[in-house]
């Protein structure tokens, strides 16, 4: 078989250690000052240490922060989009020191991580705001989350000491282990499919139309930290196995989480999730309507125009770009405006809001939206809370 795609930069990371490695790093531990990880730098640590945020390989110094803000390249000149870094409050980081390695625990006190504390620094919050987000706003989810944070940034590479719990164990899969699984399935075309949200009718027939000349597509919910009102990781992880059952050749699907946090940076996070989907092994990534967009802080195609603009090469991994699909009550099929004549009296778009609206009443969602037993399952959720 034809070798599988490279990772991001060229090498798959591990900065996970094992055996006696682990047993030094955790004696050092015991003797060293320690921060606690939120959700997001807890993922983040997990999404280096795998390798799923290849090539790098911790959080990211003052030199890469301002290159990746200003020009979305790494020091290096190697593309990356949104800065990953690690906050601490000034009395945390007033009891560290550059050059020693601070232990990294979670909310739990859980031992996790080591940083070889490099560097730390401050940067001014408004400006990454405006070039990353494109807004200072802070009804942003993702700007009101910089903003919370603390005023020091930690830089230095990290170590994984223990592997994170996953919280849907069925579906933790690495790179390397969705590689593996692609490499014995024979697929030599893999296409990534990042949501956060049920897959209606509309998801459903993008990844079906790619499935249609594409070996295999890697379902690949995001389940890390979102917003209050987005669907709970759980109700929707529930939702994709009553859909795979009924409705997807299982030959043909790989179900995995994405544990990353959701940033809603809309153009700039699709070409993070691009980059994550390639270092997974996928070969191509679907990027539709408003990708990782919120609100209306984005134009519906400005992650695909972000995409098409990146120097030849920058990125490896092929976006399928898809126009704003809905239902077509005359065409009786989902359809966009490149394939449907009809005017929008013929079609059925439903807002999140309405969605919702509909959730809460108790009502289900009509099977040209959504997949009775899909529906099915939101009702229930919603039903419980
Ligand atoms: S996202 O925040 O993860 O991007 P969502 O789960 O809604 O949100 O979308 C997953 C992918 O499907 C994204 O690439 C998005 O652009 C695309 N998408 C969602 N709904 C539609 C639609 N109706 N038409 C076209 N693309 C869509």
């Amino acid at each position: 078989m034809p070798p599988q795609i490279p990772p991001h930069g060229g090498r798959l990371i591990d900065r996970m250690l094992v055996g006696a490695a682990l047993e030094d790093a955790l004696a050092r531990a015991e003797a060293t000052p320690r921060v606690t990880l939120n959700e997001v730098a807890l993922a983040d640590l997990e999404l280096i240490a795998t390798g799923v945020y290849s090539p790098l390989t911790g959080f990211l110094g003052s030199a890469d922060h301002e290159r990746v803000i200003s020009e979305m390249k790494l020091a290096d000149g190697t593309l990356w989009p949104i800065p990953i870094t690690l906050a601490a409050s000034a009395e945390q980081a007033a009891a560290l020191r550059e050059g020693e390695p601070v232990a990294l625990q979670d909310a739990a006190g859980r031992l996790v991580g080591l940083l070889e504390l490099r560097e730390m620094y401050q940067i001014d919050v408004p400006r990454e705001a405006e070039l990353v987000y494109q807004t200072t706003d802070e009804a942003h989810p993702g700007v009101a989350r910089l903003y919370r944070q603390g005023p020091v940034l930690l830089a230095g590479e990290v170590w994984q000491l223990a592997a994170s719990v996953p919280s849907f164990p069925q579906l933790a899969y690495t790179p390397a282990q969705t590689r593996a699984a692609f490499a014995e399935r024979g697929w030599q075309t893999i296409v990534g499919f990042q949501t956060r949200n049920p897959v209606h009718r509309a998801h459903e027939y993008l990844q079906k139309v790619a499935l249609e000349t594409i070996d295999g597509l890697l379902l690949h919910p995001l389940v890390g930290a979102t917003k209050d009102d987005d669907v709970p990781a759980a109700t929707r992880v529930r939702s994709y196995e009553v859909l795979l059952e009924q409705y997807y050749p299982p030959s043909r699907v790989l179900l995995a989480a994405y544990p990353a946090a959701m940033r809603y940076a809309g153009p700039r996070e699709a070409v993070l999730h691009a980059i994550s989907r390639q270092n997974y092994g996928c070969t191509h990534f679907i990027v539709g309507r408003d990708h990782a967009g919120v609100g209306s802080y984005y134009g519906t195609y400005d992650a695909q125009k972000l995409v098409d603009s990146l120097e030849p090469g920058a990125l490896e991994i092929t976006a399928i770009k898809f126009e704003h699909t809905f239902y077509c009550q005359t065409c009786v099929a989902i359809v966009s405006a490149r394939t449907c004549p009809h005017d929008r009296s013929h079609h059925l778009i439903l807002s999140g809001t309405k969605v919702r609206e509909l959730l809460r009443a108790g009502e289900n969602l009509p099977p040209e939206f959504t997949r009775p037993e899909v529906a099915e399952v939101l009702r229930a959720a919603y039903q419980a809370r």
